[in-house]
């Protein structure tokens, strides 16, 4: 069957205490409305409309973003649930089959629970709804059952009686049903309640009275929580970042100390990576089989081939590539650079806009100056070259292969295939005089002198 997700995503989010939308809100990097609008994309729907009020403009670009096709409705006034996805409705028109209703502050639901809704609807249910068990049941509208099983209605928190609200088993607020079914039953939802709002979940109450079946599919707490705070953002975080490791672990990643790697929502580990304890994966990083991050490093746009080693203390920037069993060690800083197969910078060390080819090695403390202060300019270095300790290299400038620079050069003009260049100011010896120095200084300081 065909479907359709209308995504609610026109709430403030007061309680975030913040210039920026709710849904902008990062959780593994990405923005809240992505997590949304992915596990929207695992169903495969025809359409997306995202219902936008508050901050809209911010909010519509960034579905726009993530998924080009997208609907947007917007939300004028803040009226409700109900209200909220009549908006949608327009969108929808001609379309035909199943609506499935999800909001962009949740971001924890799995797509298999959504699969599970769409069987039960497969099954036979006019509407479908997500409910869970609440520990502390206050806020949620509740799932009243009925003696048969079904779904009787959903009871707001504040039109509870206090025997419905001693129930547990709650709204999520996703639901699904035909697109014509969810057009017709809200024309009928009205506002007499104790918010004064159109209840989305007044629908289920309507249903009944036409002598339709809703059902309920339950999923686990954590994948229903919603952000309103910035609490409840660390939460969703903290969750988001447990289950992101156990499925780095199931794929065959090792993590010293699982507890203290951070993800991102694209991060990607092949087999045999091994990660040690307090790294930071940033967006855009992937780690090929066998390769090893160690302790306390950060990287950001980087991809690590297979057996390559970075760290301990290593910070890779956007547009880092270490190719096979390439090696970064500590304290080294890259952005915008090649690593080719084998080669080294183990110590100490700022590439920038660099090409390192195969096997060579960059001496401890080699900087690339690759910024005039204007201007970005590449440095390249060839094939085996050997960087001696402490160059800095003045870009634009090309090293060749089999080149070696001594240390403590600078160096600001090509250095040709298999040549030798230093560049630095030639070391003069005194003889004697290191010794006469001192004898001076030390009879100054005996006679009082400060
Ligand atoms: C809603 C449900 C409740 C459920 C709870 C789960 C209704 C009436 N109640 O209550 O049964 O237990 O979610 O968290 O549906 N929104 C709009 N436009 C509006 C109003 C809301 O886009 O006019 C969006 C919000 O941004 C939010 C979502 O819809 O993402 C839910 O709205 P919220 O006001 O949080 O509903 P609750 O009162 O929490
Ligand atoms: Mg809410």
């Amino acid at each position: 069957m065909a479907t359709a997700v209308i995504l609610l995503a026109a709430g403030q989010g007061r309680r975030m205490n913040s210039k920026m939308p709710k849904v902008l809100h990062p959780l593994g990097s990405a923005p809240l409305l992505w997590h949304a609008m992915a596990t929207a994309a695992s169903l495969a729907p025809q359409r997306i409309v995202v219902v936008t009020g508050h901050g809209a403009d911010a909010v519509a670009a960034t579905a726009r973003s993530v998924e080009e096709g997208v609907r947007i409705a917007h939300q004028v006034e803040r009226l409700g649930t109900g209200h909220a996805v009549a908006q949608a409705l327009p969108e929808l028109d001609d379309f035909v089959g199943d609506v499935v209703v999800l909001y962009g502050d949740t971001p924890l639901i799995r797509p298999n629970t959504l699969a599970r809704m769409m069987d039960a609807r497969r099954g036979g249910a006019d509407i479908v709804v997500l409910g869970f068990e609440a520990g502390d049941p206050t806020p949620y509208g509740r799932l009243r059952m009925a003696e048969n099983g079904s779904l009787d209605a959903i009871v707001e928190a504040n039109d509870a009686t206090p025997e419905e609200a001693g129930i547990t088993l709650c709204n999520s607020g996703v639901l699904a049903l035909s697109r014509d079914r969810l057009k017709d039953l809200l024309a009928r939802v009205g506002n007499a309640n104790a918010k004064g709002e159109f209840y989305l979940t007044d629908i289920v109450g309507l249903a009944r009275d036409d002598g339709l079946t809703s059902a309920v599919i339950r999923c686990t707490e954590t994948e229903t929580l919603g952000v309103n705070s910035r609490a409840d953002l660390a939460r969703a975080e903290a969750a988001f970042q447990e289950r992101v490791r156990a499925d780095a672990m199931a794929g065959g990643a090792t993590l010293i100390d699982p507890g203290s790697v951070h993800f991102s929502f694209d991060t990607k580990l092949e087999r045999d990576v091994t990660v040690g304890p307090n790294v930071v994966f940033g967006p855009g990083v992937s780690v090929a089989d066998g390769a090893t991050i160690e302790a306390f490093c950060h990287l950001e746009g980087a991809t690590i081939g297979p057996g390559a080693r970075v760290g301990p203390f290593a910070r890779m920037r956007p547009g880092s590539v270490v190719q096979d069993r390439a090696r970064i060690g500590n304290f080294v800083e890259t952005k915008n650079v090649v690593m080719g197969p084998g080669a080294k910078a183990n110590h100490l060390t700022y590439l920038g806009d660099t090409h390192v080819g195969a096997k060579a090695n960059i001496g401890a403390g080699t900087i690339t100056c690759n910024y005039d202060g204007v201007f970005k300019h590449r440095t390249k270095i060839g094939e085996d070259a050997f960087i001696g300790s402490n160059t800095a290299l003045v870009a634009p400038v090309c090293v060749g292969a089999n080149a070696v620079v001594a240390a403590g050069s600078v160096i600001t003009d090509e250095v040709a295939a298999g040549d030798l260049a230093i560049a630095r100011s030639r070391q003069q010896v005194k003889p004697g005089l290191g010794r006469r120095l001192m004898d001076r200084l030390r009879a100054l300081k005996a006679r009082g002198a400060a």
